[in-house]
C-alpha cells in the first residue's frame, strides 16, 4: 500500500453517517475552563463519529485538548457549545456505560486486592451480585493475563499490570464504550509495545467499542482503525484517516514509517495553514461508508 492510498478527509460530519448510526456522535465540540481571570478553549468545534467495533483513536500533541475531550465524553467536562450523543442520548454526566482507563498507575484502590478492585465498580454500580462479580473478575484478570495475582494488592505490580488490572476492571463493566487516556504512555517501550499487542487480542476477542487518546503517532496506527487529528491551541480537527491496514506486524514497514511521516507532516508541518486538510484526496462519503463497512 502506498501511503497516497492513506484515506485522509477533511472533517465532514456526514461523511460517515450513512455507514449505520454512529454508537458516538460528538458534534461541534467546543469545550472551555474557567478560571478566575481567564477563559481557557481547549478545543474548538471538534465533530466525530464512533461505530460500534471501531478502535478511534483522537491523535495531537500535548495541550491539544484530547484528555478534555475523552473528559467531556465521560461526562466531567459539559460542553460550551456542541453536543455528544451515546446511542442517540445527549451525554449528561458520568456514567457506567462509558469507563475511562486513565495513564496514571494509581488508578487502583491501593487497599483492595487485584480481584476486589475489578469486583468493586461490579458490585458498586449493582450490575452484579458477589458471586457475579466475582466470576467475571476472574474471567477478566485471566483474559489479561494476570492469573495468579487475583490476591495481589496494587503496589506489589508493575505499572504493565497495574494498567492490565485497570483494562480488566474496564471491560468487566461492559461499557459501551471504552474510553483510554494514553493508558501506555508512562510504560517503558517494550511494555508498551506487549501491552499494544495485548490490547489488540483482547479486541479481536471482545470487539468492544474504544476511544484511545494518545500522542504517539506510531501507536495510534497500530492501535487505532480511525484516527482523527488534532491541532493545538485549541484543538481543532485536522483530518480523519482509516488506519486499519496497519498493525503491530507492520510496524517497521516501508508502508508504515511512510504513513508515520505522512501523518507528521499533516499535525505538525502545516500547522497554521487555513485549508492545509483540502490538499488532500477527499473521499467522497460513498467511499468512505464502503470502506468503513468493509472494516468492519
Ligand atoms: N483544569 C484545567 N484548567 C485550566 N486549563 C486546563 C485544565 N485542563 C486542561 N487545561 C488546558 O486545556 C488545554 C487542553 O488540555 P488537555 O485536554 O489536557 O490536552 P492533552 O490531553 O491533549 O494534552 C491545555 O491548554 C491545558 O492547559
Ligand atoms: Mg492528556
Amino acid at each position: 500500500m502506498s501511503v497516497h492510498s492513506l484515506q485522509m478527509a477533511g472533517r465532514a460530519p456526514s461523511d460517515v453517517r450513512e455507514a449505520g448510526k454512529p454508537l458516538l456522535e460528538v458534534s461541534g465540540l467546543t469545550l472551555e475552563y474557567r478560571t478566575d481571570d481567564r477563559v481557557v478553549r481547549a478545543t474548538h468545534r471538534v465533530s466525530f463519529d464512533v461505530h460500534r467495533g471501531d478502535r478511534y483513536v483522537l491523535l495531537g500533541p500535548s495541550g491539544c485538548g484530547k484528555s478534555s475531550l475523552l473528559k467531556s465524553v465521560a461526562g466531567f467536562i459539559p460542553p460550551r457549545e456542541g453536543s455528544i450523543l451515546l446511542d442517540g442520548r445527549p451525554v449528561t454526566g458520568p456514567w457506567p456505560d462509558r469507563i475511562v482507563v486513565f495513564q496514571e498507575f494509581d488508578q487502583l484502590a491501593p487497599w483492595k486486592t487485584v480481584k476486589e478492585n475489578v469486583m468493586f465498580s461490579l458490585t458498586a454500580s449493582k450490575r452484579a451480585t458477589r458471586k457475579e462479580a466475582q466470576a467475571h473478575a476472574l474471567h477478566w484478570l485471566n483474559k489479561v493475563g494476570l492469573s495468579g495475582f487475583e490476591d495481589a494488592y496494587p503496589h506489589t505490580l508493575s505499572g504493565g499490570m497495574k494498567q492490565r488490572v485497570a483494562i480488566a476492571r474496564a471491560l468487566a463493566m461492559q461499557p459501551d464504550i471504552l474510553l483510554m487516556d494514553e493508558p501506555f504512555a508512562a510504560l517503558d517501550a517494550l511494555t508498551r509495545r506487549k501491552m499494544q499487542e495485548e490490547l489488540q487480542i483482547l479486541w479481536d476477542e471482545a470487539r468492544f467499542t474504544m476511544l484511545f487518546v494518545t500522542h504517539s503517532i506510531e501507536e495510534a496506527l497500530i492501535i487505532g482503525n480511525r484516527v482523527l487529528l488534532l491541532s493545538p491551541h485549541p484543538g481543532r480537527v485536522r483530518a480523519e484517516l482509516n488506519s486499519h491496514q496497519f498493525g503491530l506486524h507492520s510496524a517497521g514497514s516501508e508502508e508504515f514509517q511512510a504513513a508515520t511521516r505522512r501523518v507528521h507532516h499533516l499535525l505538525f508541518e502545516q500547522a497554521g495553514e487555513e485549508h492545509e486538510v483540502s490538499q488532500f484526496p477527499q473521499v467522497r462519503p460513498s467511499a468512505l461508508s464502503q470502506r468503513r463497512r468493509q472494516e468492519r
